[in-house]
């Protein structure tokens, strides 16, 4: 199958090239590089050892979107295109709603005049808000979400289920990620922020390599076994295998499917601080500060459904997913343009 990837030289897209080449996939990329360096698919490219197919474009381009699907005989379409931040998208959230909500209906509008109706979406357990249900299934409600990047999740969601509803053609995959972090086994790929980091683990490897000076920890009173927030880390490259496997959900027409994709364990900050430091042999130094505006106690997932249903599970454990972070880091201190 050939695979549109929009977003793909992102942090996840670009790992989930690797995943598709290895199943015998053909992929394209559109990207517009708004939060990402082409040398990312430059990397992918000497892992799988051809070039990755790539088109510098926002998703938002209608002509640019109709030359790719007029040009190429696109299958099926992964959409990681959006933007993430969600501190930013508190601060900008006109750009946010445009830019996650326009590109997807220009893709839908495109797909569907080229009768490609095929989809997977980057979606996140952002859409649970506080969640009713731990571990969490996918039939536990969808939650308030506290920022416009995650209302973009949760609408867009629900754009996309009325669009197959109305529609019994699509064939439409909701991803719920939950918390991406490790990086390539070859050290040469993983995630590449900018400027100072939101999320965890960047944060630790930027203080382990000696960018920052100390981790602050958001902290230290939830009701939690440590006190510190509880999430689902998911390595990397078990998050792209899981894009191969919800394409099996495609080929047997799935209609509207939903999947978590985690590890069903949940662990603490200083959970991850200490495997980090044990595995790697290196210092990260922490303060406690307060609680960050709009965080919940504990997030973590039940993932029988894809297991049971696309035959995809985790692989790595925590110690992988810090070994393969910091292997990256150290190796790319200045991530892509080192
Ligand atoms: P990323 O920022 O590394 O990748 C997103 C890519 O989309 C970037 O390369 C960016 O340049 C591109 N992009 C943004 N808007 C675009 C547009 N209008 N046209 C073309 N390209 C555009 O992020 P990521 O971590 O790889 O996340 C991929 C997807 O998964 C996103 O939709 C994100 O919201 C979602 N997600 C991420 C996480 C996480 O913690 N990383 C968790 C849940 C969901
Ligand atoms: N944390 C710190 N210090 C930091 C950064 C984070 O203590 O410098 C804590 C947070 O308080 C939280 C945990 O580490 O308890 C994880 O925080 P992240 O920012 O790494 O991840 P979140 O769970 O807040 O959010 C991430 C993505 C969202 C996505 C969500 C669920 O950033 O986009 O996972 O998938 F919606």
């Amino acid at each position: 199958m050939t695979i549109l990837l929009t977003g793909g030289a992102g942090y996840i897209g670009s790992h989930t090239i690797i995943e598709l080449d290895k199943a015998g996939h053909d992929v394209l990329v559109v990207d517009n590089l708004v939060n990402s360096n082409p040398e990312a698919l430059r990397r992918v490219a000497k892992i799988i050892g051809k070039e990755v197919p790539f088109v510098k474009a926002d998703v938002r381009d209608r002509a640019a979107m109709e030359a790719i699907f007029s040009e190429n005989k696109i299958d099926a379409v992964i959409h990681f295109a959006g933007l993430k931040a969600v501190g930013e998208s508190v601060a900008k959230p006109l750009e946010y709603y445009e830019n996650n909500m326009n590109a997807t209906f220009v893709l839908l509008e495109v797909m569907r005049s080229h009768g490609c109706k095929n989809l997977i979406f980057s979606s996140s357990a952002t859409v649970y808000g506080n969640p009713a249900i731990i571990p969490i299934t996918e039939e536990c409600p969808k939650g308030h979400c506290t920022n416009p990047y995650g209302q973009t999740k949760s609408m867009l969601e629900e754009v996309l289920m009325d669009v197959q509803k109305a529609d019994p053609e699509w064939n439409i995959v909701l991803l719920r990620y939950f918390n991406p972090i490790g990086a390539h086994e070859s050290g040469t790929m993983g995630e590449n922020p900018n400027g100072i980091p939101n999320n965890l683990m960047p944060y630790i490897t930027q203080t382990a390599v000696g960018i920052r000076k100390e981790l602050g920890v958001f902290g230290d009173d939830y009701d939690t076994p440590d006190g510190t927030g509880v999430r689902d880390y998911i390595h990397v490259c078990d998050l792209a295998a899981g894009h191969v496997a919800a394409l099996s959900a495609i080929n047997r027409k799935c209609g509207l499917a939903i999947y978590n994709l985690g590890t069903g364990h949940g662990y603490s900050v200083l959970d991850v601080v200490k495997a980090f430091m044990k595995v790697n042999g290196v210092n990260v130094p922490y303060v406690i500060k307060p609680r960050r505006p709009g965080d919940i106690a504990t997030c973590y997932c039940n993932p029988a459904k894809a297991k049971a249903e696309l035959g995809w599970e985790a692989k790595h454990g925590i110690e992988d997913m810090c070994h393969d972070s910091w292997n990256w880091q150290k190796n790319n201190p200045k991530g892509y343009e080192g």
